[in-house]
């Protein structure tokens, strides 16, 4: 696999952190080279933890969901546990499952009849040997179960590493766990989820949406309610990065036809976790999963939960299914695919320039992209 500086063909160091003037963007090839997506595939997304699926979508033992994008599928076991599985059979390769299942007692592949336990153990194997039932000489059920793959949850929330080499999800997830001990996560209620699907833009300009706080005005001044820029402030830790706004309003100050405006956090966990927490009732969180062959896609869903105590009544419900759709799909999935289709343009080469005030996380997102593909 070649490296980054032959992919990038220059000192990303002086690009992101300049010894004089401002912090540029990444060069073209981070958004639109296969062999960068795969660098990053085996040096960041693989070793870290990706948000992958919700546990309440699969509540019962022999329900299954397939995971878009990344070719694997989780499972409900019979002791209640998740796991996820590479969607692969082992016989030759079929996919196993191209949609949800519910109350499963075996993973049936649907090319020759595999059939596999719900701990992915291979069960049988139909004719393979010639009559039914028939095992092959020197041939071992047991060796030919379903590839694991490394899951944990924290909360509704399902969590893989896809080479199984990450710190446990706890320490993933620690700096913003710190931010959340007085929230009461175990009271969170699910109430919507938004699949906004395809986006036709790389996984990183998805990332760097929620990173900064400049493009508000402009892009969401309706949904923003109007909130000035100087009120948000910038999330710069080691391994915590996102914006918050303190508007100081009262309860009345919530999701309606204005607009959201609230307290508000926009946690991001990299390489690719977005918690967002309003008015501390309100949790959102973003599932971006980058496509493993092309750089300009990526499938993304949102989900929408209540905290405990005053539960939120039917019109606040839908003020925020609506904005959560005018916000993600109207109006950033343009700018998403604006953006990438003028990475075919020369002119963003030099990846334009960083706002030391508003883009500062976005900034120090690239330099962890860059240390974590091997640039410095
Ligand atoms: S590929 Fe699955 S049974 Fe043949």
């Amino acid at each position: 696999m070649p490296d980054l500086a032959n992919l990038i063909g220059e000192d990303l160091n002086e690009r992101l952190a300049p010894s004089a003037g401002l912090a540029r963007g990444l060069p073209r090839a981070a958004y639109l080279s296969p062999e960068v997506l795969d660098l990053e595939q085996a040096r960041w997304l693989s070793p870290s933890w990706l948000f992958v699926g919700l546990g309440h979508e699969i509540p019962n033992p022999g329900d299954l969901a397939p995971v878009p994008n990344l070719r694997i599928f989780l499972a409900r076991g019979e002791d209640g546990r998740i796991c996820a599985f590479h969607n692969v059979c082992r016989h030759r390769g079929h996919e196993l499952l191209t949609g949800a299942k519910r109350g499963c007692r075996h993973i049936v592949c649907p090319y020759h009849g595999w059939r596999y336990g719900l701990d992915g153990g291979l069960k049988s194997i139909s004719s393979f040997a010639g009559k039914a039932g028939e095992i092959p000489p020197d041939f071992e059920l047991a060796s030919h179960g379903l590839k694991t793959v490394r899951c944990e949850t924290w909360h509704d929330w399902v969590f893989v590493n896809l080479d199984g080499t990450g710190p446990p999800l706890a320490d993933h997830l620690k700096p913003l766990a710190q931010h959340l001990t007085d929230v009461d996560l175990a009271s969170l209620q699910h109430f919507h989820s938004l699949e906004h699907g395809e986006v036709r833009a790389n996984w990183k300009l998805v990332m760097e949406n929620s990173l900064e706080p400049y493009h508000t005005p402009f892009v969401h001044a309706q949904t923003g309610a109007g909130i000035p820029l100087e009120d948000h402030h910038m999330i710069l830790e080691d391994r915590l990065l996102g914006c918050g706004i303190d508007v100081g309003g009262g309860p009345a100050d919530r999701a309606s036809g204005d607009g959201i405006s609230v307290d508000s956090r926009f946690f991001v966990v990299p390489p690719l976790f977005v918690f967002v927490f309003y008015d501390r009732r309100i949790v959102i969180v973003h599932r971006n999963l980058p496509d493993g062959e092309r750089p300009d896609r990526t499938w993304r869903s949102i989900h929408l939960y209540s905290l405990g105590g005053e539960p939120l009544d039917a019109a606040e419900i839908e003020d925020w299914k609506r904005l959560e759709y005018e916000i993600h799909v109207e109006e950033d999935g343009p700018v998403y695919e604006s953006l990438q289709r003028n990475k075919l343009s020369p002119v963003t080469e030099d990846g334009g320039l960083l706002s030391p005030a508003w883009e500062g996380a976005v900034q120090a997102f690239y330099r962890q992209w860059a240390a974590a593909l091997g640039a410095f």
